[in-house]
Formats: C-alpha cells, structure tokens, sequence
C-alpha cells in the first residue's frame, strides 16, 4: 500500500470512526484493511469510503473488523488458576470488596469470569466494582446482555462454576442474572479518554498488541498510575511488560505485574554544626 493511501485511510477512519490507525502497527493493519477492501467489492478506498460514508451499519462493521474481538472465558486458563490461587487471596486479604477493570472487554468474557471468580471467592452478596470498557459499542451491547456464547467461548469455565453461573438456551451460553448485575459496561478509549484510578485489578489482555511499542509504554505507565499501590495489572499470555521497574511495576509471575511505590528513605543531611 501506499504511504499516501495509508494516510488517506487513516483520516478517514479517524474522521468515521474515532479508530486513530498511528497508534497500531502498521504492517499488521496493512494486510487486514487490504483483504478488507477486497471482501467489500470496492476497487479502491475512494470508492468504499463513499460508500460507506452514510451508512452507519457499515461504519459499525469496519470498526469491529478492525478492533478485533476475538475473547473467551477463562482465557488462557493456568493464569486464571493463578488469579484464583495466588492474586486474588492477597488482594482481598487486603480489601474486602475489590476495584477491578478489565480494559478492552469486547463482549464481556473478561469481566464477567472476573466476576464469576469473585462470586465463588467471596460469595455472591460481597460488592465488588467491576468495570468493562471497550472501544466498540457493538461488543459493549452483546456484554451488557450476558450472552449468547457460543460452547467454544465458555469451554473452559470449570464445571463446578458453569453449572452455577452459567445457563444454557439451545447451545447458546448467557450469564446468570446475578452475575450480569455485577459489570458495568462502558465505552472507552484507551488512546484518547482519561481513566479513572484505584483500582485493585486492572485487566488488560490482547489489546496492546496491536499498538505500537511507544503507544504500548504510554499505556502501560497509565495503568500502573490507575492502580492503587500494590494492585496488580493482569497482561495477556503471551504478553511481557518491557522496563518494569522504570514503570514502577514488579513482576509476580507471568502476565502478572504489582505497583510498587518506593518510598523515599533518604532525608535531607543537617548542616555540620557551625556551618
Ligand atoms: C482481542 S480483544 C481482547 C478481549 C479480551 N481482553 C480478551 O483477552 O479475551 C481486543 C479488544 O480490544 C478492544 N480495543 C481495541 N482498541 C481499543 C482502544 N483503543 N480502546 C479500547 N478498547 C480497544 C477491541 O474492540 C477488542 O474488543
């Protein structure tokens, strides 16, 4: 593609969509608005954008293709057995009721086994803030609703907690009403809007990828500035935060990072005497 085509593209995105492309890896983004604009039937991106332009259901679907919404319960399930052992006893060994955001949600898998782990920790009448936000108002409608999950998203719920928070309607999979209540969804950009701070947990899994390193650090320092101190930020499976400790982050174990703040120890000298 052409640098210039590549601008072009990336004006109108941002114009249409509010999806700013500079901030995604570029070569990675290349092929997949390539194979889109071939699927759409359109010969060039003058011709789609015109197209699409007022068509809002089509500006809805360019902005799914390109945020990717790819998520599953129990994603990558050894390090939610890790949650469940090891992160949350000690943070709610801290605070009774935890503060957690799982950021790029899509449609909920996220929050939502956060919140089954919490229910079956803690009981389900403990209060705990949960918050799911997404860039995508599309993801954010199907979490907000609980469900339907197709058998492969759920697949590795472990039983004892599926049959308790989890029903099943002609092989479609809904949350329990119970554990719907505990999210709140909300659209968010983690490139443009502020966020909201002390917080216990932050989740942030398979959604920097996509960025660029530089973009990916900004993020990363904003997380750990949103914890409050010794909160924990929980990265995908095959993510690593790169200078932990420039971040005030500590690594606990794979895909799971603590703020830390070190206090300043060191007082001003006093003067010798007579000087
Ligand atoms: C691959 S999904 C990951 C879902 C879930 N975190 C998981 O690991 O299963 C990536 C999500 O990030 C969201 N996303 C992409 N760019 C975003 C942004 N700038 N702000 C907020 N969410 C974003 C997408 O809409 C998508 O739902």
């Amino acid at each position: 593609m052409e640098p210039w085509e590549y601008s072009y593209i990336q004006r109108k995105l941002l114009e249409l969509t509010g999806i700013d492309l500079s901030c995604y890896k570029s070569a990675q983004m290349e092929r997949r608005l390539t194979a889109y604009l071939a699927r759409s039937g359109q010969s060039s991106w003058l011709r789609f954008f015109r197209t699409i332009e007022r068509n809002s259901a089509e500006i809805a679907r360019l902005e799914e293709f390109l945020t990717i919404n790819v998520s599953s319960f129990f994603r990558d399930f050894e390090r939610y057995e890790h949650l469940r052992m090891a992160i949350l006893p000690a943070l709610l060994h801290d605070r009774p009721s935890l503060r957690a955001w799982s950021a790029g949600c899509s449609r909920g898998p996220e929050p939502y086994s956060l919140a089954i782990l919490l229910a079956d920790m803690t009981g389900p009448y403990r209060r705990h803030q949960i918050l799911g936000t997404d860039i995508d108002r599309a993801v954010l409608d199907a979490a907000a609703a609980g469900g339907p999950y197709p058998p492969n998203e759920v697949a590795a719920v472990p039983e004892e907690l599926r049959s308790q928070y989890l029903r099943v309607e002609h092989d479609r999979y809904w949350v329990t009403r119970q554990i719907q209540q505990k999210v709140i969804f909300r659209r968010h950009n983690l490139l443009t809007d502020p966020f909201e701070s002390a917080f216990d947990l932050i989740v942030c899994r398979n959604v920097v990828i996509y960025f660029t390193a530089e973009v990916k650090n900004q993020l990363y320092r904003r997380f750990r500035d949103a914890l409050r101190p010794g909160g924990v930020l929980f990265v995908g499976g095959t993510e690593v935060v790169s200078s932990v400790a420039d971040l005030g982050l500590q690594l606990v174990s794979p895909s799971f990072y603590r703020r830390v703040d070190i206090l300043s120890t060191a007082r001003p000298q006093p003067s010798p005497a007579g000087a």
